[in-house]
């Protein structure tokens, strides 16, 4: 061990499901010699903490600390985390080096968990989310608004140097999300691909189908504001606005292999985003309302043979392979950096739609500021 692991950390925490989150002292996980302690630099605002915060999917588990796009510093290593079984890239993490923790932080690893030794740990039934969830031992997961996180080394990655900590924070939870599935369905070339909601991971969604060197990417909006931002700026080819444009679905129908929704209103045109889809096409749900999904008709399945799917964050593997790409491509999301100690007011803009597109509260603007 590098040095003694505190008790306590200080943070930004959730009391209840409105009062703003106040600073104060809370209890990490037990430290066990897996884990690592990271000093957090600055932590990406993501949907999941809006949602989460205010109960949205159910009851929070609180007092909780959210935030789960974290960069830091590791200031201390357990003994074990060098010889751990689990991770080869997490048995070389040492003290000072920069590391991301994404939405994930523990899950059960075992030999007999299907999802865990296919090195799809996202999709493990015991997974403990970073926040509002319980490690094995019923310890609370704290996230990233915080000076500290502590958790399992298996779920840290280091940061390639190409990428500023500022940048690389919303790709460890948003950018796998839109990175995943994207992978997995085949975007790239000859292959024409949708991103609906531009916002948080819908931008990083159009910059990963670039950078996989999709044929064309298509932005879906509901309105034309962001039309500049995604065609000059984040590089798609076409812009849909869904409010503005009549009949969109029937002008662009059967016009693209694989759509990534991450739309988290219940009331989104379903049948109409599945009407772009070419046959054959895949729609992969990534966004998460509070209430079910729009009702389906069975022929908007039927006539094209289309798949409707899901998908979680996305594995340890596929976050390293993401971080190497986004190094190589300069895949770099488009952030508007706040000082840590504005969170309320950030989270209040981000549930009223204003990032642009991403919120990364920093602790560096905090130190530099007293300085
Ligand atoms: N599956 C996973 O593993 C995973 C991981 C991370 C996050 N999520 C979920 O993904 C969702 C999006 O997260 P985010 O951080 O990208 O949030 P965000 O930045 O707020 O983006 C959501 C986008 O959805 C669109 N939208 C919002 N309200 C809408 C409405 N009423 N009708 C149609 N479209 C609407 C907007 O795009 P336009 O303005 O372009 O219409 C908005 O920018 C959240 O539910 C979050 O919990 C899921
Ligand atoms: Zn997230
Ligand atoms: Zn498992």
């Amino acid at each position: 061990m590098s040095s003694t692991p505190p008790k306590t950390f200080q943070g930004w925490v959730a009391q209840d499901a409105t009062s703003p989150l106040t600073f104060t002292s809370f209890e990490p996980k037990p430290f066990t010699e897996t884990d690592i302690d990271v000093r957090v630099s600055h932590c990406g605002i993501c949907g999941t903490d809006i949602h989460t915060l205010r109960s949205g999917w159910g009851p929070a588990d609180y007092p909780c600390v959210v935030g789960h796009e974290i960069i830091g510093t590791v200031v201390c290593v357990g003994s074990g985390v060098s010889t751990l079984a689990s991770s080869q890239a997490s048995r070389e993490l040492k003290v000072g080096d920069r590391v991301g923790i994404g939405a994930q932080s523990m899950s059960c690893l075992r030999a007999d968990c299907e999802a865990c030794a296919d090195g799809r740990e996202n999709y493990c039934a015991r997974m403990t989310g970073t926040y509002n969830s319980r490690y094995a031992d019923k310890s609370k997961a704290h996230g990233g608004f915080a000076e500290f996180w502590r958790g399992p080394a298996h779920f840290a990655f280091k940061i390639p140097d190409a990428l500023p900590s500022a940048e690389a924070a919303p790709l460890l939870c948003g950018g796998v999300t839109v990175f995943a599935p994207l992978l997995k369905h085949g975007a790239g070339p000859g292959k024409s691909v949708g991103i609906v909601g531009i916002g948080g991971l819908g931008h990083m969604g159009i910059l990963f189908a670039r950078a996989l060197g999709c044929a064309r990417v298509v932005a879906i909006s509901r309105s034309s504001s962001k039309r500049r931002d995604a065609v000059e700026g984040l590089g798609a080819d076409a812009f849909i606005a869904t409010d503005e444009e009549k009949k969109w679905a029937r002008t662009h129908a059967r016009s693209l292999d694989l759509i990534i929704c991450t739309v988290d209103a219940p009331d989104m045109p379903l049948v109409q985003y599945l009407r772009l889809l070419k046959v054959d096409g895949t729609f992969v749900q990534v966004g998460a309302p509070e209430s079910p999904l729009p009702p389906l008709t069975a022929w908007s399945l039927i006539q094209k043979g289309v798949k409707v799917t899901g998908s979680n964050i996305g594995s340890p593997g596929e976050i390293r392979k993401m971080l190497q790409l986004a190094a190589e491509k300069r895949v770099l999301p488009w952030i508007q950096q706040r000082p840590m100690r504005d969170i309320n007011a950030a989270l209040a803009d981000m549930d009223a739609g204003k990032a642009r597109y991403r919120y990364v509260l920093s602790n560096e603007t905090e130190l530099q500021s007293k300085l």
